[in-house]
């Protein structure tokens, strides 16, 4: 049975290169990982008066189900001014409460970004691996990978013409697909 992860991909873009990262993993990791998307875009910013007797509007509860529910969690990020995207942000900070029900605890979980900037995201990543820690879930040490983006390279259909590239991603989801197995 292939584990379902619930992959939180920071852009709302519809050109967004980590969106078409995603869906080049999703086809890469077929038969061993089933991609659940959360729908980000529709939250409302993080307000703790929305929270009414342990509910809060549908698309926080929406969120909390796809990672509650989920074996894993992938979190597919942009780098903005050098940290995390506030949508994303937003999301984890939802997804982690009411105080002792985080949809994150003990969850196995990776970061993977895509950016047109040498770097990759690597500062956005180094940022979130903190936060995943606060969260409660379990990151992948290894490998790391930080995406600078060749358009050339992917397809829209998420194919990937880049041997090295395909070679290399095909890792990043086979090592999630292990880290997965190893606390399920
Ligand atoms: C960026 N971008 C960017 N890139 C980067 O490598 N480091 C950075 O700190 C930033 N900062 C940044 C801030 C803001 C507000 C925007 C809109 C963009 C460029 C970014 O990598 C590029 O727009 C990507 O295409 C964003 O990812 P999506 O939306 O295509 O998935």
């Amino acid at each position: 049975m292939p584990y379902t992860i619930a992959v939180l991909v920071g852009s709302l873009r519809s050109e967004s290169i980590n969106r078409r990262l995603a869906l080049a993993l999703e086809k890469l990791a077929r038969g061993k990982l089933v991609f659940d998307y959360a729908s980000l875009g529709d939250l409302p910013l993080y307000n703790d008066d929305l929270w009414q007797d342990g509910r809060a509007p549908e698309p926080v509860m929406r969120l909390k189900d796809v990672i509650g529910q989920a074996d894993g969690v992938l979190f597919v990020t942009p780098e903005y001014n050098r940290t995390v995207p506030g949508l994303l942000v937003n999301a984890c900070d939802w997804a982690s409460r009411p105080y002792g029900q985080s949809s994150f605890e003990g969850k196995p979980a990776a970061a993977i970004g895509a950016s047109v900037g040498a770097i990759g995201t690597a500062m956005a990543q180094s940022h979130l691996r903190s936060n995943m820690l606060g969260l409660g879930l379990v990151p992948m040490g290894r490998p790391e990978a930080f995406i600078h983006w060749k358009p050339d390279h992917y397809a829209e259909d998420g194919s990937i013409s880049d041997e090295a590239t395909k070679a290399f991603l095909q890792s990043f989801v086979d090592s999630l697909a292990a880290h997965v197995e190893r606390l399920s």
